[in-house]
């Protein structure tokens, strides 16, 4: 039954810029980095670092579509929103589902890295234990209030931050030029096929449009941060990727599922393993932390327009946030992670996150042309590049992505015939 209005509650607007640029590092900087670079190393060769620049390019035309929908539509739910208000409610829906099903398969995944990272740190408890453990701590994180979450997101990503930069000074020293020789043996083909995987690894820049609501003064504060997220990912990934590159060569980081640690195995700086290790467990702990609160946020626009049942936008009265959607995320991850392997959802999710941004440029390219920050040239070419990657997945990721789509339309239909009073 609907609440009076007097008895609902609303989300706090107390992110700052400082908080809005470390959720979206803490949601961009995770698995992309310590574990995708090597297999684009081994599909490009050194080549490779061409195909990082040019996917962070996509990223950054697709962050600023996204900053500039954000700076007028401030809500809870991204690109959901913008598809209702802008476009229409099939678009809006499909994007909001399309989140939830990469960001929740993402989360699982984020979580099981940690374990397996963490278990080289402290091997007393099983990895599954120590992922486990994580969801189970940063659901309740998020729970008890954004500010609360923020904060801890704030520390996570700083650690991560400095573990990367302790990684690329140590580096610079040993790079060899020889390792950059020959610099393209699988030609431009290898690098396309690099940039369409490293893409993954720059997503998360729009974390904070999904939690406009909670953001201070958002029509300055959402545009900042998304450029400042992406433009500080795209510096950091280059020079993390030159100093990998420098000091192993790509055909060794294509050998390792951890490409960082076995550059840091080279390195004689003091710690530096122990350091990157430590960095890669807290990078999976910014993203899980980042998905959840996503997740819950996406949740809550979803079932204020019924696409979802309505007690997920139900606010917490003391902790002002949507708690019923983040105990729910935090159970699916948990069943996630228990459950171990979900390559399918996992695969399809890197189609329907394609989707969901070209709905966004999508809309960008409908906003009026007093709301467009930058012309209509930047969605055109985030909508382009987001088709282009999209249509080069296998056929089969494709299908199955839509597959996964069209059982959402069946369960909204649902929602709608109980729910629409
Ligand atoms: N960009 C995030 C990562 O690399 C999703 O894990």
């Amino acid at each position: 039954m609907e609440r009076p209005k007097t008895q609902q509650h609303e989300l706090l607007r107390v992110l700052t810029l400082k908080d809005a640029v470390g959720v979206g590092l803490g949601a961009i900087i995770g698995a992309g980095i310590f574990v995708v670079t090597g297999v684009a190393a081994g599909l490009a060769g050194p080549a490779f670092l061409i195909g990082l620049l040019f996917a962070g390019m996509i990223a950054a035309f697709n962050a600023l579509s996204s900053a500039q929908l954000a700076a007028v539509y401030p809500h809870s739910g991204g690109t959901y929103e913008y598809g209702y208000r802008l476009l229409n409610s099939t678009l809006g829906f499909s994007a909001g589902w399309m989140f939830l099903i990469s960001k929740l398969s993402a989360a699982g995944v984020v979580a099981i890295g940690f374990g397996s990272y963490f278990y080289q740190l402290i091997p007393v408890f099983s990895p599954l234990v120590l992922s486990v453990l994580a969801v189970l701590l940063l659901t309740l994180a998020n729970y008890f209030g954004i500010k609360k979450a923020g904060m801890l997101n704030l520390v996570i990503v700083s650690v991560t931050l400095i573990s990367l930069l302790y990684l690329v000074f140590s580096g610079i020293p040993a790079v060899k030029q020889e390792n950059f020789q020959p610099f393209a043996p699988f030609g431009m083909a290898g690098i396309a096929e690099a940039a369409a995987l490293l893409f993954f690894a720059f997503t998360g820049y729009a974390r904070i449009a999904t939690l406009a609501e909670e953001v201070r003064e958002p029509h300055k504060t959402i545009p900042r941060a998304v450029i400042i997220t992406i433009v500080s990912a795209i510096v950091l990934y280059a020079a993390v990727s030159l100093v990998a590159v420098g000091v192993i060569g790509t055909e060794r980081m294509a050998d390792s599922r951890s490409p960082l640690q076995v550059v840091a195995a080279a390195l004689s700086t003091p710690a530096i393993r122990t350091v990157i290790t430590i960095g890669a467990s807290t990078a999976m702990l910014g993203v899980l932390l980042s998905q959840i609160l996503g997740i819950s946020r996406m949740l809550l626009a979803m079932g204020r327009r019924h696409d979802l049942p309505p007690l997920f936008k139900r606010v917490h009265r003391r902790f002002r946030v949507p708690h019923v959607g983040i105990l729910l995320t935090g159970a699916i991850v948990q069943l996630l992670v228990l459950a171990g392997s979900f390559e399918f959802i996992l695969r399809s999710a890197s189609f329907t996150i394609l989707l969901y941004y070209s709905i966004t440029n999508i809309a960008a390219l409908k906003q009026p042309e007093s709301e467009q920050l930058y012309g209509k040239f930047i969605p055109v070419l985030g909508l382009i590049g987001c088709l282009a990657m999209s249509v080069s997945l296998p056929l089969q990721v494709i299908l199955s992505g839509l597959g996964l789509l069209a059982i959402g339309f069946v369960l909204r239909l649902l929602f709608h015939k109980v729910y629409d009073k």
